[in-house]
């Protein structure tokens, strides 16, 4: 089977990206159906699966063979691809139900499990973050580099985020995040992981934290990130892997180390990545 090049695949992915935006548009504010997953306020909406359904037949309609991750559909396999498409159709989730115009499409495709095209598309802000693997990325057609603050004395943005599960789950940021403000750092907690991964890549974070996420949240713009100059590891700095929960740190770079220190002066970091 012939496999595309990742142009093509971004092209695709931002395609299926636009057509999903416009449903999410027509959609925001509007009364729909919301029901809760597991976990506290663990929401999808009826324009989770409107959304995701918009981006497989969009992308199926360009390539038939190839498998997908999507957060809703779970996973369909093609033994015969080597492309992964990783699809969460509504990044954001909680803040579209509760009507705060802070939400992305986020799609990511792998060859052979390597992440080689990654969009993100803000759909009421009208901005796209697209990377391809070793070309770069972009901000709605220009260049984007990650910000050059090298100390967190400098004047710097950071990020983070909590997990559904934060009332049983020890490793939940929130230790972080109180250490970080105390030291009067400004962080926001903006809820949607691939906005949060998009503003780093385009240097309105410095540096962003967060455990307990899913591919879907963090392939497109764990490619953004690194495509832009950032660096994104587990929090003792080991190389990220997107198919498991563990943790995330992605920054600018320059205060990659800064950031692992402040993460893992918590006893129970001590020993997990
Ligand atoms: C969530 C968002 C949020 C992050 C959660 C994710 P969803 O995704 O990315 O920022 O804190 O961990 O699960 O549920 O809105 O697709
Ligand atoms: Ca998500
Ligand atoms: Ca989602």
């Amino acid at each position: 089977m012939q496999i595309p090049s990742s142009a093509e695949l971004v092209f695709v992915a931002t395609q299926a990206a636009l057509q999903a935006g416009e449903l999410l548009k027509r959609g925001f504010g509007t009364s729909f159906v919301i029901e809760s997953k597991p976990g506290k306020q663990n929401l999808v909406t009826e324009y989770d699966k409107a959304s995701e359904k918009c981006i497989i037949s969009s992308i199926l309609n360009h390539f038939p063979n190839h498998s997908f991750l999507a957060e809703e559909s779970g996973t369909t396999q093609n033994a015969e691809s080597a492309v992964l498409w990783i699809i969460d159709p509504l990044d954001g989730t909680v803040n579209f139900a509760h009507g705060i115009p802070m939400f992305s499409i986020s799609i990511a495709a792998a060859i052979n499990k390597e992440i080689v095209a990654g969009v993100v598309f803000q759909p009421l802000t009208n901005e796209l973050f697209i990377a391809q693997k070793g070309k770069g990325a972009y901000l709605n057609g220009s260049r984007l580099q990650v910000s050059k603050n090298s100390s967190l004395n400098d004047d710097v943005m950071l990020a983070t985020g909590f997990p559904y599960n934060a009332d049983e789950n020890p490793g939940h940021c929130i230790d972080q995040f109180a250490h970080l403000t105390q030291l009067g750092i400004p962080i926001r907690r903006l809820g949607s992981a691939a906005i949060d991964l998009s503003y780093l890549a385009a240097g309105r974070f410095d540096a962003y934290w967060e455990v307990t996420l899913h591919p879907w949240d963090m392939a497109a713009g764990k490619l953004l990130v690194e495509e832009a100059g950032g660096k994104v590891t587990h929090f003792d700095g080991s190389a990220h892997q997107i198919f498991c929960h563990a943790s995330m740190l992605a920054t600018n770079s320059r205060l990659h180390h800064e950031m692992i220190h402040h993460l893992t002066h918590f006893k129970h970091w001590k020993s997990t990545p």
